[in-house]
């Protein structure tokens, strides 16, 4: 930020012209809006209103799409290419994920954006995407693989979330609760993807430098969305503000990669873990570095984050929904009477995990690229044209969700007679939705399953603010600060 400030400085008669027209189109906004939607000027397009809402972009989209209709065309200032569509509609949904998935790729610009996860299977598409698909299917398919992930969660669990929180509730201090869970799904998915614990959630918190970096890379690449490109290559040109977190990130990132490579390919621990699986395959491709560096970066991308603040969201609506609370309680009850241990029993739990993941979808956005032009359910679509798909927005529309949908109710996902209700993907874009939808979502909720049934609860601190961060993932911007009490219903 200071090198961004001494920009500025050394060019004071750019730096006046720029404030004083701000300050201008800031006065004209302010007496003339009344519509929410965003004005179109001449030259900047809509980008105004992007800086007057920056710091509250995930309602904003809401509020558009609301007053719009679900779909929306955002104008980026004149050459700059920060034209969007930007929807929730369920139909588009459907014809871009699905019906139409080949006109669809993420596309060069997706590509360029998160460069930081190489050739990955997050940014492939086409036959890269394919294969790479199937093996990662492959892996994560085996019966082998999901007892061992459900192994280790229960174990860690109840080895080191459990003792922390317990000792945490004893001093009767205070939690950042987000920040447990994301060391607690650090060291589980680094677990499945390399095969080893790092240890991140033990006590005193130590500094966990990858943990840290992927953080700031994600900071970095929300930013490179709405920013003109040409802005942000000139700032990693110049190695200033976000972009050289992003670069420093990148080193860190790398580094504990190619340890945990190289010390699979020297001590050859082999294991249940994903980076066996790859590293087992005949083909010599599948074992180069370069490969399995860019694969187990997306793993962790996949896994931690997601898995890590979706919990933090589940057990915040829990404080504010104590009836849900003892609805999941009873149903524990009764299957702990019962004497057979199976999460995949608890109804109203999924539901539950389902109903928080609707309304606050860890992956608040994705983008896609038009590659022909054609129509969509909303209307035309040019050659290249951008999609933005707002899933924070989507359960927040009346049309989609019904007049109820803002609130937390589990009810929705359970039919009359008890079971689950199936609700499409086009509605709940969570996990995404046809042929690229997320390959780890059972994974996910066994290990949420895991996490929520365990014997402690939480109360938020009086006056803490729960807003979302500005980042690719739906991080609570101030943590969750927390005091923790055991529960000793089950003991
Ligand atoms: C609550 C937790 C999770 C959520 C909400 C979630 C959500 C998503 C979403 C939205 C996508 C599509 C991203 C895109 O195409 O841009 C995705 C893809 C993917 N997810 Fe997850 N995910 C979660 C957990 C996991 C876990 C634990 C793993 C495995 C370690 C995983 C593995 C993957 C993979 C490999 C893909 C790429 C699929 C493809 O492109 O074909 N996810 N996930
Ligand atoms: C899919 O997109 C192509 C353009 O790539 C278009 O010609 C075709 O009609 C579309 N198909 C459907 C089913 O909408």
């Amino acid at each position: 930020m200071a090198s961004f400030t001494n920009l500025f400085t050394s060019y004071p008669e750019l730096s006046s012209t720029i404030i004083s027209c701000f300050f201008f189109l800031l006065f004209y906004y302010k007496t003339t809006k009344k519509s929410k939607l965003p004005t179109n000027w001449p030259i900047i397009g809509m980008l105004p209103s992007v800086g007057l809402n920056a710091n509250r972009l995930h309602e904003w989209g809401n509020e558009v799409l609301k007053e719009s209709g679900c779909t929306f065309k955002f104008k980026g200032p004149w050459l700059l290419n920060m034209d969007y569509v930007v929807t929730c509609d369920p139909a588009n949904i459907n014809h871009v994920f699905n019906v139409n998935f080949s006109n669809y790729p993420k596309g060069d610009e997706f590509v360029e954006i998160f460069d930081i996860l190489g050739d990955g299977i997050f940014s492939a598409d086409d036959e890269s995407w394919k294969s790479q698909r199937k093996r990662a299917h492959y892996a994560m398919s085996s019966s082998n693989f999901q007892r061992f992930v459900t192994k280790c969660s229960e174990d860690k669990v109840e080895n080191a979330l459990l003792p922390l929180m317990c000792k945490i509730a004893k001093g009767g201090c205070v939690v950042d609760l987000q920040d447990v869970f994301l060391r607690l799904t650090f060291d589980l998915t680094c677990n499945l993807v390399f095969g080893v614990d790092p240890g991140a959630l033990s006590e005193g918190f130590p500094t966990v430098p990858f943990a840290r970096a992927m953080d700031d890379a994600m900071e970095a690449l929300f930013f490179r969305h709405i920013v003109p490109s040409f802005w942000w290559k000139l700032m990693r040109w110049l190695n200033i503000g976000k972009e050289r977190k992003l670069c420093d990130a990148w080193g860190v990132i790398d580094d504990f990669v190619a340890q945990n490579i190289v010390k699979k390919k020297e001590v050859i621990i082999y294991g249940c873990d994903m980076l066996t699986c790859y590293m087992e395959e005949e083909d010599p491709k599948a074992t180069d570095n370069k490969f399995l560096r860019d694969t187990t970066v997306n793993l962790m991308l996949a896994g931690r984050d997601t898995t890590g603040v979706a919990l933090t969201w589940f057990f915040w609506l829990l404080t504010k929904n104590p009836r849900v609370k003892s609805k999941i309680l009873d149903e524990l009850g009764e299957l702990l009477d019962e004497k057979t241990y199976d999460t995949s029993k608890l109804v109203y739990l999924h539901a539950a995990l389902c109903e928080s993941l609707r309304l606050c979808p860890p992956v608040p956005f994705e983008r896609k690229c038009a590659v022909k032009s054609e129509d969509l359910p909303s209307g035309k679509i040019k050659s290249k044209e951008k999609i933005l798909f707002l899933t924070y927005a989507i359960a927040r529309m009346e049309r989609i969700w019904g007049e109820d949908c803002l609130e937390f109710k589990p009810e929705r996902w359970i039919s009359e007679r008890g079971k689950l209700r199936y609700e499409p993907a086009y509605k709940f874009l969570s996990f995404n939705c046809g042929p690229r939808t997320c390959l780890g979502k059972h994974i996910a909720l066994t290990q949420m399953k895991i996490v929520a049934i365990s014997k402690f609860d939480v109360e938020v601190v009086e006056g803490h603010v729960v807003e979302p961060k500005r980042s690719i993932i739906l991080h609570m911007k101030n943590g969750l600060m927390v005091r923790v009490k055991e529960r000793r219903e089950f003991m």
